[in-house]
């Protein structure tokens, strides 16, 4: 298996120019993705759609000004996440990316992953879902079933918060999901904010350690 990328601009170069798949024939522009490179959350859609190809941009059309807006109102900004998709080529009239596209542009997405090193990894739909639950070893049941929760695990020796959600063009299919995204969303922001403060409170518990003395540290001076 070809090794990860380790540097951002070798990486971008390569998805803008990338051949390995059929997708390439049918694209406009790949979109590698977009956002802060040290993000804490990382957003993983499926595919871009016809906008997103146009722009060379995640989501920026109709499905990307409803996450836009959800994010607003529970007041997470674009720019403190990064945003990408499994597959970085429009699949033509927005069909499913195939399971062969999916692994041809793995390789991608998973030095994404290791170059962020993000906590908690919010997948927007089924296909993002799975992708990330299998890396982590866990049995994908499907967004209904599996939205709401948190699954704490590894990913490629990263500790990963996974929040399963759905997909935004869904919630355009069916308003009535967008609470859910909203609370998965919300979810996302509590569970970061609890990594911090028990790498906080652990920190200082090791601090406390360190400050008090004992016997054998006064025989050792
Ligand atoms: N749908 C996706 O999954 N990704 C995009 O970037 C846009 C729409």
């Amino acid at each position: 298996m070809a090794s990860h990328y380790k540097s951002w601009d070798i990486l971008v170069e390569d998805i803008l120019s990338c051949t390995k798949c059929r997708l390439h024939m049918s694209r406009r522009k790949a979109v590698p993705g977009d956002g802060k490179r040290d993000a804490e959350i990382m957003l993983i859609g499926e595919a871009p759609g016809a906008t997103e190809d146009e722009l060379g941009l995640p989501f920026v059309g109709a499905a990307g000004k409803l996450l836009d807006s959800v994010l607003e109102d529970i007041g997470l900004k674009r720019s403190d996440l990064y945003i990408t998709n499994v597959v970085k080529c429009r699949p033509p009239n927005n069909r499913q990316p195939a399971r062969d596209e999916i692994e041809s542009c793995s390789l991608y997405l998973e030095s994404q992953i290791l170059m962020i090193r993000p906590k908690v990894i919010v997948t927007l739909g089924s296909v993002a879902g799975e992708w990330v639950a299998s890396r982590m070893g866990i049995r994908w049941l499907g967004v209904t079933r599996m939205r709401g929760n948190i699954y704490r695990g590894d990913m490629l020796g990263i500790k990963i918060s996974l929040i399963p959600t759905y997909h935004p063009a869904a919630i355009l299919r069916n308003k009535g999901n967008m609470e859910d995204l909203k609370a998965d969303l919300r979810i996302a922001v509590e569970e970061l904010a609890r990594i911090k403060g028990s790498k906080r409170s652990s920190e200082e518990k090791e601090e406390k350690k360190g400050g008090k003395k004992t016997l054998l540290d006064y025989m050792k001076l």
